[in-house]
């Protein structure tokens, strides 16, 4: 579906009318939450501030320079001091609910070989009470990517059982101190990309190149306070590169994959059986107390959701590096078919609009985990280089709001056919630090002067907020 653009007569955008491609707050049930993301390392800043101790990304970020010319996040976006007015920013967007992760190393600067930092506790209570103050409910992610350095240099991080016993330790205390304002919690943020970029690929700290993830497992005693705790998993869509059975097999493999393997230990118990199949006795087993143990443990699935690619068998044929072998060497990810591309490509490589796959991505889910509710945790369009745009193109983000839109409709549609998704998070509240691409991938609702740091809102915020508040989609 297309929707069309026009300037007006004052230089700004109106959009065509176009009443069957409409999408309105009011095609949602009313309970549905609208929202907005960050995560601390992202938009934070105040790396040092508050006795908070050094994260592991800071580390590597001072030691090797991680994002594109050498930038990293201890500045961010000053998130740290300018909470306020961000929250005062949400609020004029009319969105109900913020997610946001809290920095482990602030809260526990040396892991449980130190004391609970009060200013850490501080800062997410002022953060929280003035989101509830306005009327947004505060989603909290636990663990997004980066932890205390000291816990890597001591354990080695995620490969040793310890750190489950600190993670847990760390859960507890943000339990303990915002469960009874916080009623909906993250405990990690895509662990399988984590796993897959942090200790398989070599590319995020620690930088290990180690194969599978050991098991962890979230142990609580009673932590939720009358709320609900799931977590977050990234979830691209695959399709068939073409109608053989081979290709199907792939993007059904793909999917297990990338969703199965995070999702069916903590529902069913166990791994899927495909993925012990294809791994064999590299995938560490669960025991009987395990598999009871993680039983049925979320409360949510946090569905990050992006793109689509095709999917193309690797295991009867070759797959050409263009084809980009990925998934365990199982699966070859392509881009297009025949010449044509499955969707416009955005900044990110890789990544391609494909509004369908909103749909398609959350129906395989319900039926496979028997329709346990969802949230769209992150949905999101990145704008191309900075450098190759005028600041006004970024502010006039066109593509960003079909983007949202049209995924938008698709979430509906598969609303509409019985799925129980019950609030969507557009990523980014603002545009923030991006990992390994630095601050030039832009997600933001909110454009970022680098310089002054002042926030302005894209017609995509001021087109959500319409959204929000006036029930329609125009500008
Ligand atoms: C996944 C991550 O959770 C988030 O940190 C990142 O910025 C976005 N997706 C976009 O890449």
């Amino acid at each position: 579906f297309r929707k069309c653009y026009l300037f007006n007569s004052d230089g700004g955008f109106i959009l065509e009318e176009n009443e069957e491609t409409r999408i309105k707050r009011s095609d949602f049930p009313s309970g549905f939450l609208f929202g907005t993301g960050t995560s601390a390392y992202q938009v934070e800043g105040a790396y040092l501030e508050d006795a908070k101790s050094l994260s592991n990304w800071d580390v590597f970020c001072h030691s090797l320079g991680c994002g594109e010319n050498g930038e990293n996040g201890d500045i961010a976006d000053d998130h740290y001091h300018m909470f306020l007015k961000d929250i005062e920013l949400m609020h004029s967007l009319g969105i109900q609910a913020y997610r946001f992760s809290v920095s482990w190393a602030r809260i526990h600067p040396r892991g449980r070989f130190g004391k609970v930092n009060p200013a850490g506790i501080m800062f997410y209570n002022k953060i929280i009470d003035n989101l509830i103050l306005k009327g947004i409910e505060p989603f909290v992610t636990i663990h997004h990517v980066e932890f205390p350095q000291e816990l890597e240099d001591i354990y080695g991080s995620w490969l040793n059982p310890e750190m489950q016993e600190e993670f847990i330790y760390f859960a507890d205390a943000c339990f303990k101190s915002f469960g009874d304002r916080v009623k909906y919690w993250i405990t990690i943020n895509e662990p399988l990309l984590l796993a897959e970029m942090a200790y398989e690929l070599g590319v995020f700290p620690p930088f290990r190149c180690s194969g599978p993830f050991g098991n962890c497992l979230d142990g609580n005693s009673d932590p939720k306070q009358g709320g609900s705790i799931g977590l977050t998993v990234n979830s691209k869509m695959y399709e068939p590169l073409t109608n053989s059975e081979l290709d199907y097999q792939a993007a059904r493999r793909a999917f297990v994959f990338q969703s199965g393997w995070t999702l069916d230990p903590l529902i069913f118990g166990d791994y899927p059986e495909e993925v012990k199949e294809y791994l064999g006795y590299e995938l560490p087993s669960f025991s009987h107390d395990e598999k009871n143990f993680m039983m049925n443990s979320i409360d949510f699935i946090g569905i990050n959701h992006y793109s689509t690619t095709y999917a193309k068998d690797c295991t009867n044929s070759s797959c050409s590096a263009t084809e980009n072998c990925a998934i365990q060497g199982f699966v070859g990810t392509v881009g297009e078919r025949d010449g044509v591309l499955i969707g416009e490509h955005t900044a990110v490589e890789g990544s391609y609009v494909v509004p369908r796959g909103m749909e398609e991505i959350v129906n395989l889910i319900k039926i496979r985990y028997n329709n346990k509710p969802m949230f769209i945790t992150e949905n999101g369009y990145s704008s191309p280089d900075v450098h190759e745009q005028r600041v006004d193109e970024l502010i006039n983000d066109v593509k960003r709001i079909e983007y949202h839109a049209s995924y938008l409709a698709s979430l509906a549609k598969s609303i509409r056919e019985g799925a129980d998704v019950r609030g969507y998070f557009a990523w980014s509240f603002m545009d923030s630090y991006e990992w390994l691409k630095g601050y030039n991938v832009r997600y933001g609702l909110h454009y970022v002067d680098r310089q002054t740091l002042t926030r302005t809102p894209k017609l995509s915020a001021k087109w959500y907020k319409n959204f929000l508040t006036n029930n329609t989609d125009l500008v």
